[in-house]
């Protein structure tokens, strides 16, 4: 038989494997756990307590230069923002005026808002411009990370009056406003409406990559 030198070195070799292994890091993924990904992709998520704490306007510049550096079909850059800042009521309620009621509840504390638009045709040949929407969702996408890494949490919004926001925001014809954003440092969820809380400290959930990852062809019902 082994004798217990041996017996611990072989243990200490099996641990060492289960450590490298694919298996390990599927467990944790199990777990929720993950580690295997960018931890700023980790951070990330969509608050809706905000604190009033204004967003410094170094940072702000530096929102919209990580969302200028995002990929674009043909470098078309369809993207266009427009921002207001709780310090000039004026516009900051101008945007917050579009918003739906569901969203006004929360949005109307936080320092920042700002509104993405789409150019809708091509600047080649002015035909629709197929990827306006995602390469303006890619810029936001930098522009999330961006914000992560400098301690602020980003929530989007749909839910908005896109015609309200057109007229309100002087938009020409042409561009499509997509999505509204606020930005912001963290509040506390004890300073929001019980209804808000609750959806504040709802655990957060994702498909399975089952459900949408195919390998080599489309395959529904897995
Ligand atoms: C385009 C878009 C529109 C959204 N619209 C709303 C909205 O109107 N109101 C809201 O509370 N959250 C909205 N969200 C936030 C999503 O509900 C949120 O991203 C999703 O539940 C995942 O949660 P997480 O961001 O915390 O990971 C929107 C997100 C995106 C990307």
């Amino acid at each position: 038989m082994f004798s217990p030198v041996q017996t611990n070195l072989f243990l200490c070799c099996f641990l060492i494997k289960l450590v490298n292994c694919k298996l390990f890091n599927v467990t944790n993924i199990m777990e929720n756990k993950t580690g295997i990904i960018n931890e700023l992709l980790e951070k990330r998520f969509s608050p809706l307590a905000f604190d009033h704490k204004p967003v410094e306007e170094v940072k702000i510049l530096k929102l919209f230069e990580a969302a200028r550096w995002a990929p674009s079909s043909r470098n078309e850059q369809p993207w266009r923002f427009i921002y207001a800042t709780g310090n000039d009521r004026a516009a900051f309620d101008n945007m917050l005026e579009t918003l739906a009621d569901g969203n006004r509840i929360w949005a109307q504390n936080v320092p920042l808002l700002i509104l993405s638009i789409a150019a809708k045709n091509s600047s080649f040949n002015g035909k629709p411009n197929y990827y306006a929407m995602h390469d303006t969702g890619m810029s936001v996408g930098n522009l999330l990370v961006q914000a992560t890494d400098m301690g602020l949490y980003v929530h989007q919004m749909g839910g908005f009056d896109k015609e309200m926001a057109r007229k309100n925001l002087d938009i020409p014809d042409g561009y499509d406003p997509v999505a509204m954003i606020a930005v912001g440092y963290r509040g506390n969820a004890e300073d929001l409406p019980a209804d808000l809380q609750k959806r504040e400290k709802t655990e957060r959930t994702r498909k399975e990559l089952n459900d949408f990852v195919f390998k080599s062809r489309w395959k529904e019902g897995r």
